[in-house]
């Protein structure tokens, strides 16, 4: 497996694999790598003959007081996982090669962006789709990999897709969970120990909701208010938001009769965590 670190390097070695005839799969991560991102990888290396695997931390993603200084970072034993996992190339560029210092064109999205996430993170989704375009242009995978953890983020890259005319399959990938239910994440790592128990109340939180609905609640408000009561019992948690929106177009439903996405930030002290499970809907039952 290679480690690359310059798109002038990557170039022809993805030619030379075009030129063999050979499927290529595109995984983008900001490393870090848990078993949630191994997920997609293995997936990948399923379903195309070389799969590339990207690592770097985005800048341009980032809000000017959040965490990119401190993200972390660990690229040896990112290598090993990808290895493992049975990935082809590992391309982990400098901040500098990705962006001239005089880059100016941005990829930016009207709707979609502008709830869940986007309201405390407006300019996080003009960074996701600007870096996601141009690993796109980089490796011109068949096909693009992306976890249902990050659900906004997902719809997001599928309607950049569509609009854009990419002509790449977006895969989307189940969330991958610790033991305990903690939806696996690279800023699971910040937790404190105690910070890393009361975690869990995302998880319950959303279990209480699914189970509602589940049984027949087919009110959005109501189902909302019994996840926001539950988040709010542990006192370590400050809730971002609870939604519940259309899968498709995340605008808010009143009513969860067509596929919905329940989503949730939650602070739990300084660490942003986000979680949320999708309900395919139908009549009450
Ligand atoms: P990152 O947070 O490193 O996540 C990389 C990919 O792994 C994303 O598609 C994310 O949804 C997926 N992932 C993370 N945790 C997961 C889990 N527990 N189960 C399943 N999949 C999981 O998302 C990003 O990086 C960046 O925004 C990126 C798309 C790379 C652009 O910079």
């Amino acid at each position: 497996m290679q480690i690359i670190k310059t798109v002038e390097e990557l170039r022809p070695i993805i030619q030379e694999w075009r030129s063999q005839g050979l499927s290529v799969g595109l995984v983008p991560t900001m490393g870090y790598l848990h078993a949630g991102h191994k997920s997609l990888i293995v997936k990948a290396v399923s379903e195309n003959d070389r799969v590339v695997v990207s690592d770097f931390v985005n800048p341009t993603q980032f809000g000017a007081n959040e965490d990119l200084s401190t993200y972390p970072r660990d690229l040896e034993r990112d290598a090993a996982v990808c290895q493992e996992a049975g990935a082809s190339l590992v391309f982990h560029p400098e901040p500098e090669e990705m962006y001239a210092p005089d880059s100016c064109t941005f990829v930016d999205m009207d709707s979609l962006t502008k709830g869940l996430c986007g309201k405390s993170r407006p300019t996080h989704f003009r960074g996701v789709c600007t870096v996601v375009c141009k690993l796109f242009h980089i490796v011109t995978p068949d096909r693009a990999y992306f976890g249902q953890k990050d659900a906004q983020q997902l719809a997001v890259i599928r309607r950049m897709v569509r609009d854009l005319n990419f002509g790449i399959s977006i895969v989307g990938c189940p969330i991958v969970r610790e033991a305990d239910g903690l939806a696996m994440s690279s800023r699971n790592a910040y937790l404190g120990e105690e910070e890393r128990k009361a975690a869990l109340i995302l998880h319950s939180s959303l279990a209480l909701g699914e189970k509602m609905l589940e049984e027949g609640e087919r009110d959005a408000r109501k189902v909302r208010e019994a996840i926001l009561g539950r988040l709010n019992t542990e006192p370590l948690a400050r809730v971002d938001y609870v939604e519940l929106v259309d899968a498709e177009s995340l605008e808010p439903v009143e009513k969860a009769e067509k596929p919905i996405l329940a989503a949730i930030a939650v602070y739990i002290g300084q660490t942003r965590l986000i979680d949320n499970f999708t309900f395919a809907g139908g009549q009450q039952g």
